[in-house]
């Protein structure tokens, strides 16, 4: 039963103390998030799986992209594990190497040497390696203004992958027109832009979060109309329009701080993962909180990570078997620590 698993669970805690720590992504299962040494969003997970030097096992409950993270950014003798192997990205996995490999030799030949890339930490290790290893640097939700401000101060151009939709929000608040931004399709390998492709300086990966492409402008619309007094705040992986009929934008930080330090009585749609937002409606009782998308989902992948996955791994650390590790093979980390070490040195 689930009470069985979690005794289980909270027994194993407690036996293997500090040798375990587990970092749970905001968008985890209630059932899973309990359990969590730190919660926080992927630049916080990040920076704490970068101090934890005690922990021999990390039990990483968040996705692949994140266990990869935490994986570079600690010692060889620290294992990370990720409780189900299918907790991935769909946004991570629209930018594979190749094409990245490909986008760039053919935007390198039209733009020469003024292209800085960029990556969301939602990537995987390789294409973080890749920018490393071109003098860029990775970027989150919750620093993406000063990384794409640094970028600007380091190359004329930006390449940002693989999130359109956060590399299109950002580079319009820090005052580029829409105008001056054109989209890679890494599909047809060509540039999506009707004029002069000198004029281009963000120039944005065709990739999207599944999760928050499904929060519309109706939805929007119809709030307006059934509840006006309603503040709206989304996340910047949502399209440029959702954020700009929006009243607040940011990362999932800023949303949690922003309910946090709302006045009691007042009203919020929010436009993120659904998990988060469940969890803010049972945290504050006292404000009157909705999803800006009734129909909304969770995160299919982040929610792959359940009660008997986790109690799965823990069992394999007890008997000192330790599975699904995830081991980013050195030569991809020497380049990836690289790209991550530049956000991190400005977070
Ligand atoms: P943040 O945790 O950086 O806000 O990212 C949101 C997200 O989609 C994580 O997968
Ligand atoms: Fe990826 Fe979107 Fe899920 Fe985050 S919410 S893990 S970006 S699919």
């Amino acid at each position: 039963s689930n009470e069985q698993m979690e005794a289980r669970v909270w027994e194993i805690k407690k036996e293997l103390g500090g040798r375990l720590f587990i970092p749970g992504h905001h968008y985890q299962r209630e059932e899973v998030i309990q359990f969590a040494d730190v919660t926080g969003d992927s630049l916080q997970l990040a920076q704490l799986s970068a101090q934890n030097r005690e922990a021999e096992s990390i039990v990483f409950c968040g996705v692949h992209f994140m266990a990869e993270t935490a994986d570079i950014l600690t010692t060889r003798e620290q294992t990370v594990i990720l409780p189900d192997m299918r907790a991935g990205c769909s946004m991570a996995d629209m930018a594979d190497i190749e094409q990245t490999e490909r986008a760039w030799s053919k935007l390198s030949a039209m733009y020469g040497d003024t292209i800085l890339p960029l990556t969301y930490v939602n990537s995987t290790a390789a294409i973080k390696a890749f920018v490393g290893k071109n003098g860029g640097a990775t970027v989150t939700s919750s620093n993406a203004k000063e990384m794409v401000s640094w970028a600007f101060s380091e190359k004329q151009r930006i390449l940002f992958l693989p999130d359109q939709h956060l590399g299109r929000n950002t580079a319009y608040d820090l005052g580029i027109p829409l105008d001056k931004m054109a989209v890679w399709d890494p599909y047809k390998d060509e540039l999506i832009y009707d004029g002069n492709v000198e004029d281009v300086l963000v120039l944005l990966w065709k990739g999207h979060c599944s999760v928050h492409e499904n929060f519309t402008i109706k939805n929007i619309e119809a709030l307006r109309v059934e509840r006006p007094e309603m503040n709206i705040i989304v996340h910047p992986e949502c399209r440029r329009e959702v954020v700009e009929k929006s009243d607040y934008a940011g990362s999932t930080s800023y949303i949690i701080d922003k309910i946090e330090n709302a006045s009691p009585g007042s009203e919020w749609a929010i436009g993120t993962e659904m998990n988060l937002v469940k969890r803010l409606i049972n945290k504050y009782p006292d404000k009157n909180i909705i999803s800006l998308n009734p129909n909304m989902c969770p995160c299919l992948t982040m929610n792959r990570i359940d009660l008997p996955h986790l109690l799965w791994s823990l069992e394999s650390i007890v008997k000192g078997i330790r599975f699904n590790p995830i081991e980013v093979p050195q030569e991809i980390a020497s380049d990836a620590i690289l790209a991550l070490n530049r956000m991190l040195e400005r977070a």
